[in-house]
């Protein structure tokens, strides 16, 4: 960032510069050349209002590529192609000339109830913060900034403007920061948006820990923070803290706040000049960016769309080898989504799309009249249910189609009334006229496919019922033509799941503690979220996380790991495709610490790797570990410690599908306490100053206390007990006990003396 690029203006000037002029634009001030930026939605595609404008998608916007929302381009698990899709984005944002797109929203899918989940990429950090930071990459090498969102802990919907998250230090860094933390380090988003919600009691948009300390002066930010549409509460507070935008506009009245509180000495000048140097830095970062002249080649953005959405397509079971369908045989594509895709959720995300596929469409020009349709039941607001037809009807059309067909596609899906950003679900299952349509399908035809259309995790009641299962999320516009190439076999599935199905929602860990009560939601499950908690339950999933299934199959040979001279660990094994078609496999590597001082799941995801292979190819796949992934949050000191010791990395096809472990020794972060009077005697020994002077000093007491006769000894099982009880004594309580022989002093001085690294002389 320049120096201070904002010293030439007057302090209104500054101010103004700090909010926006109306809802998507930022002030100019002509006199000193600073010109007005547009920053729109986003994250998938865009959403420019051309006319009435609102942050909800309730005014209709420019037409825009819908790329498939985070749910579904998430389950690719592919930087590569996210990335590629985040270029096509930012040049449709270069053509309408807005500065920044508003995304990724990278927050972690806490609950499957969350309305925003579809915009979301997943229950683990890792995978957010690696897809989250390929969308950054995408979209700015257009020239065009993106707002990391939304930060920090919004993980409901539900009081998403007041409700405070109140989370424990350890999974707010190492689940609900770190994606965020990767995204910043990793791909520098020109601006983060503070999110609506308070975390740990204080408002994240004027929270000075969040966006200054953490934000920038642990991480390195250097754009520029702006608020949600709304979040701020006190604007000078906010200024203060680290906010540097207000948007949308607040009519002046805040702008004015800001410079009373400067005249007044309660915001040091310096405070607004560095905010509104930030604004201008922006500005000037937006000037460079290459003039992009239109039209936009709608055709070629939307092939790509169609590609991005076949890669998010997630097969999870096809017993029997029912898929891919041939164009010869009969097909009865059964539920209304096949003509009417769901393929966004609502909200500001909300898209105008260039053109819309149906899935009915383009399995018709595969397979044509071979493909007989029944809706089966009515989407609201859809034709069919404008057609008046009832309900019983359209089932006994259903079934009459299904009777008469060699497989049965059923498209069902949840609703788009049931996802939106502003509030969450209340449950997780899918319509009971549409389980009650599956039913007598399968009473008439047991060949029956289901094909899924939700933003959020569905309960799948019928998993053990149907060959055939594709979840086929919201897969933006160009979805339907996705649908048919995984159907027919043109693009072999590749998605994986990025959240697991649980069987229940009851199961989930954040149930009973969402969405909270009285303005407070806590996070009592801690660090056990997704996965992470239905493996430490041992808890049966429908679907677990990192499960996607493909019509090859894959072998993997055994891994290797070793250190780095950096410290990472690289992981190598081979990976074959086996099976008769080209196709691609997510592999992962998860990573656990046996017999860890810290509490830990049973494994974690810390990096994966999509891989091409064609068919009967094999290939070594070399994979890292970041040694800072390692690490987990030391509550003792506050920064993250790597804990050496022998790790176990398991190479896996999904997070219970472990093919092949390996052990490897990771040497350890030093992490020395500062001994106190009240440091147990297993924390003094431990000291490598204190431990062994202490160790000659307590040698006679400790004998004292486990000799066979003594009445302490008498209380234990054993002498290694006794020890264990001990070691948990604070060293100060011990002095004057029978058998110690050293005075409180000796012990003040020699625990001042470990702490300043130096061992006491005589
Ligand atoms: C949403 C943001 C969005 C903004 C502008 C807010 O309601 O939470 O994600 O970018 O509106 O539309």
């Amino acid at each position: 960032m320049t120096d201070n690029p904002a010293s030439d203006l007057t302090l209104e000037e500054k101010a103004s510069l700090t909010s926006g002029a109306d809802f998507w634009t930022t002030k100019a001030i002509d006199r000193a050349g600073i010109p007005s930026i547009m920053m729109t939605d986003g994250p998938h595609g865009l959403r420019k209002q051309a006319g009435g404008t609102d942050h909800l998608g309730l005014a209709s916007s420019v037409p825009a590529t819908c790329f498939p929302p985070a749910v579904g381009i998430g389950s690719s698990w592919d930087p590569e192609l996210i990335e590629r899709v985040g270029a096509a984005i930012g040049v449709e944002a270069a053509i309408e000339d807005v500065a920044v797109v508003l995304g990724p929203g990278i927050n972690i899918k806490r609950s499957p109830l969350c309305g925003r989940n579809f915009e979301y990429f997943s229950e683990d950090p890792i995978v957010s913060g690696v897809l989250g930071a390929a969308s950054v990459r995408g979209v700015q090498s257009q020239g065009v900034g993106t707002s990391l969102k939304h930060f920090a802990a919004n993980n409901q919907e539900f009081d998403r403007m007041r409700s405070s998250s109140d989370v424990d230090p350890r999974p707010l860094r190492e689940i609900y920061l770190r994606g965020f933390e990767r995204v910043v380090k990793d791909a520098a988003p020109w601006t983060v948006m503070c999110s609506y919600n308070r975390l740990n009691g204080v408002w994240t948009s004027e929270d000075p820990w969040l966006l200054t300390s953490v934000l920038r002066d642990e991480w390195g930010f250097d754009g520029l923070v702006v608020s949600d549409w709304g979040a701020v509460n006190d604007r000078v507070a906010g200024v203060a803290a680290g906010l540097d935008l207000e948007m949308p506009a607040s009519g002046g009245r805040t702008d004015a706040q800001l410079v009373a509180a400067v005249r007044a000495g309660e915001l040091a000048e310096s405070v607004l000049d560095t905010a509104a140097s930030r604004a201008i830095d922006l500005v000037r970062k937006s000037e460079r960016r290459p003039v992009v002249a239109g039209p936009l080649d709608v055709d070629a953005h939307h092939a790509l769309a169609r590609e991005a959405a076949g890669r998010s397509i997630v097969l999870l079971k096809n017993d029997g080898g029912v898929l891919p369908l041939t164009p010869s045989q009969k097909v009865a594509v059964i539920g209304a989504f096949a003509a009417e895709p769901r393929f966004q959720g609502a909200g500001s995300s909300l898209i105008n799309p260039t053109r819309v596929d149906a899935a009915l469409d383009a399995l018709r020009a595969v397979a044509g009249d071979a493909v007989s349709y029944a809706p089966g039941f009515a989407v609201e607001g859809g034709a069919i249910a404008a057609s008046g037809r009832s309900a019983e009807e359209l089932r006994a059309e259903a079934v009459s189609a299904a009777s008469s067909a060699e497989v049965a596609v059923v498209f069902l899906g949840l609703p788009a009334a049931e996802e939106s950003e502003g509030f969450d679900r209340e449950h997780i299952d899918l319509p009971a006229a549409q389980l009650a349509l599956l039913d007598a399908v399968l009473e008439v035809n047991a060949n029956t496919v289901v094909v899924l259309s939700n933003g959020g995790v569905v309960a799948l009641p019928f998993a053990d019922r149907v060959p055939a299962i594709v979840e086929s999320w919201l897969l933006g516009q160009a979805g339907g033509s996705a649908v048919a190439d995984v159907l027919y076999g043109t693009v072999n599935p590749s998605g994986k799941l990025t959240e697991t199905v649980p069987v229940r929602l009851e199961d989930n860990p954040s149930y009973g503690n969402f969405p909270g009560e009285f303005g407070h939601v806590r996070y009592g499950e801690g660090l056990l979220v997704g996965y992470r908690w239905y493996d430490a339950k041992g808890l049966e999933v429908t679907f677990p996380f990192g499960f996607g299934l493909s019509y090859t199959t894959f072998a993997y040979g055994e891994a290797t790991a070793s250190v780095t001279e950096g410290g990472d660990i690289a992981v190598s094994f081979p990976l074959t495709n086996t099976g008769g078609r080209d196709g691609r496999e997510v592999a992962q590597v998860y990573v656990s610490l046996a017999g860890s001082i810290a509490q830990r799941a049973p494994r974690e995801l810390k990096a994966f790797s999509s891989v091409e292979l064609a068919a009967g190819e094999s290939r070594t796949v070399e994979v890292v570990v970041r040694r800072e992934d390692l690490a987990y949050w030391d509550i003792r000191v506050d920064r993250f410690v790597v804990e050496g010791g022998e790790y176990t990395v398991e190479v896996a096809a999904s997070s219970r599908d472990i093919r092949s472990t390996v052990a490897v020794a990771v040497e350890g972060d030093a992490v020395v306490l500062p001994l106190t009077m009240n440091s147990s005697i297993g924390d003094v020994v431990a000291h490598p100053v204190a431990g062994p002077i202490v160790m000659g000093a307590l040698g006679g007491f400790m004998g004292e206390l486990t000799g066979a006769d003594s009445s302490a000894a008498s209380m234990m099982p054993n002498d290694e007990a006794m020890q264990k009880m001990m070691a948990s004594f604070p060293i100060g309580r011990l002095v004057g006990f029978p058998g110690i022989d050293v005075t409180y002093e000796q012990v003040e001085q020699l625990l001042a003396a470990a702490n300043a690294g130096a061992v006491p002389q005589g």
